[in-house]
């Protein structure tokens, strides 16, 4: 599986840009780092080699193509994130056959993630955080995507996203996600456990002791 970062900060995408596979912005993320949309983007793009998904802000389909292409010019890896609409549905139809790279987002369903997939997504991102927080099963969800893709043999991948813990994390591997995209503290978590530490501290305190 896939592990992309959900972030637009620079710093956090430099200290894990040669280890991650992408990563996911969206307006909230990109508002918290200010500056110019375009500059940041470039210079996020410019860390690394996989895909960076940036979301338009039009609500009309042809406001999103057009931001969408202005877009898609920063960078060769540059993902366009549509929002789940009828209109959004028509951009990524457009956008596809244009060979541009779509990321359908604000998905919480299966059938929101089988018209992305019929109008020709390349990732598709269900929420399985807000979801959950809603006391629904994001990661049911998550599974009945899968399902419906794989009866039909839809290529569009699927990025589980609002993952709130590392939990999502593991059932997202569980259930044969193509990737998870997750915030920086919970991509820290995943290298963590505290008996590697332990482990490797006495490993380094017997060697001090025999051959010190
Ligand atoms: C995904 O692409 C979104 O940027 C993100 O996962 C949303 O997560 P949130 O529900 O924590 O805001």
């Amino acid at each position: 599986m896939r592990i992309f970062l959900d972030t637009a900060s620079v710093q956090e995408i430099r200290e894990l840009a040669d280890l991650i596979d992408g990563v996911t912005t969206n307006p909230s993320l990109v508002a918290k780092e200010g500056g110019s949309f375009q500059e940041l983007l470039g210079e996020i793009c410019a860390l690394l080699p996989g895909p960076v998904s940036a979301e338009v802000l039009s609500l009309e389909t042809e406001g999103m193509v057009r931001e969408a292409r202005e877009l898609a010019r920063v960078a060769d890896n540059i993902v366009i994130k549509i929002p789940m609409t009828i209109a959004g549905m028509r951009a990524v139809k457009q956008l596809s056959a244009e060979g541009i790279d779509t990321n359908v987002t604000l998905v919480f369903s299966s059938t929101q993630a089988l018209w992305a997939a019929k109008c020709g997504a390349t990732y598709v991102s269900p929420f399985v955080g807000r979801i959950d927080d809603r006391a629904g099963n994001g990661m049911e969800v998550v599974d009945d995507i899968l399902e419906v893709y794989g009866n039909y043999g839809y290529t569009t991948e699927v990025i589980v996203a609002s993952v709130r813990h590392v939990r999502h994390v593991v059932e997202s591997a569980l259930l044969g996600a193509d990737i998870a995209t997750v915030p920086y503290k919970v991509a820290r978590q995943l290298f963590d456990h505290p008996l590697t530490d332990e482990g490797i501290e006495r490993f380094l305190k017997d060697w001090e002791k025999a051959r010190g």
